[in-house]
């Protein structure tokens, strides 16, 4: 079958990968509804085109953090790509860096930052907090030297999170993944390496968050590199980042994969730029699936955003090439959706290009 859509990717995916890898990557918290709402909030903003604008020269870069990138779509920091394809890491960073934009490396990655960031010049680094100041340091050091040009600090991956699809099929630990970036920063070896244990023990021993905000004030005072927010769904909290000198924020629900119940990113989205007031750069992620949500969320002012699953899904149908054509898919769809909207350019698409449910 040809392969048209992320949709596709999806169906062709869950066939390729096993019960338990296709529960951790598709999963969502309890009744998925804030997973479903992702994607329909998408759904019920429409577009308003308009007609007889010169468009035959489109322009999908754009620029974020200082940095030019050749279309508004960033590899999200994702675990345990191994699950899906053995080059994991390397395969989805090489296919973001084809297509001229940024992959987020994780912590909780088979390949090291430094293997990564060999792979594509525009690698930002995401740093999960341990209970050890000294290890998240080291972990830090390891990415400015490796070359990162941003941090990205996830504030909403509480430990306990109850996403059923991997209760009823544990993620027993595959031999074959490593956990690269923690090795050697003084971490116990038994939480590196951590044998057949379970997803979840794995998650409750090794995975901490900043406790308060206290901690982000001493990750800015740590390094200078751009400092991006990840997990932001209030006004509330975008202007406190703000405050703790953050120069981005992701507008994102962690995949809906931590808390059913919450509102869709894309309908959090209005409030965080009102609330920002242009103060510091904003993305977003969560259920972006098509070229049309891409336009969606640059009108309703987001910079760029992140995809997560759809690259997970390109990954394991075919490595790097999947991983490709998954970008060369969305690319094509958001140049489609300009050239139909009388949009020429990303940078420029403002609110009056979408219509939004009050
Ligand atoms: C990791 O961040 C996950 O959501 O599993």
């Amino acid at each position: 079958m040809k392969m048209v859509n992320i949709a596709d990717y999806e169906a062709l995916a869950r066939e390729k990968l096993s019960p338990m890898a296709w529960a951790y990557f598709a999963g969502g918290a309890e009744d998925e509804v804030s997973l479903q709402q992702n994607h329909e909030a998408f759904r019920r903003i429409k577009l308003r085109p308009r007609h007889l604008v010169d468009v035959r020269t489109r322009d999908l870069s754009t620029q974020v953090m200082g940095q030019k990138i050749a279309m508004p779509v960033i590899l999200a920091p994702t675990t345990l790509q191994r699950l899906a394809h053995p080059d994991a890491e390397l395969a989805a960073a090489r296919a973001a860096a084809a297509a001229g934009t940024i992959y987020i490396a994780g912590s909780g990655n088979h390949h090291s930052v430094a293997e990564v960031a060999a792979c594509n010049q525009n690698v930002w680094f995401q740093a999960y907090y341990y209970n050890d100041r000294k290890v998240q340091e080291r972990l830090i050091r390891r990415a400015e030297a490796a070359g990162c040009t941003a941090l990205v600090v996830t504030i909403d991956a509480h430990p306990a999170r109850r996403v059923e699809r991997s209760m009823r099929e544990p993620l027993i630990w595959p031999v074959d993944i490593e956990l690269r970036n923690l090795v050697g920063v003084g971490l116990p070896d038994h939480l590196i390496r951590p044998g057949d244990s379970g997803l979840r023990e794995f998650l409750a021993n090794i995975k901490f968050l900043p406790v308060t905000w206290d901690d982000v004030a001493w990750t800015r005072a740590t390094t200078k590199l751009p400092m991006i927010i990840k997990g932001v769904m209030t006004a509330e909290d975008a202007v406190i980042a703000v405050e703790h000198g953050a120069d981005g924020i992701v507008v994102s629900n962690h995949g809906a994969r931590q808390i059913d119940g919450t509102l869709a990113t894309i309908e959090m989205l209005p409030e965080v730029v009102d609330a920002v007031g242009g103060k510091t750069e904003i993305l977003l992620d969560g259920g972006v699936r098509r070229g049309t949500d891409i336009f969606k969320a640059l009108a309703l002012g987001a910079k760029a955003v992140l995809i997560g699953r759809p690259f997970l899904w390109g990954l394991a149908v075919d490595g790097e090439a999947g991983v490709r054509e998954v970008l060369t898919i969305l690319r094509e769809e958001l140049d489609c959706a300009l050239d139909q909207t009388g949009q020429p350019d990303v940078k420029r698409i403002s609110q009056d290009a979408v219509w939004v449910e009050s």
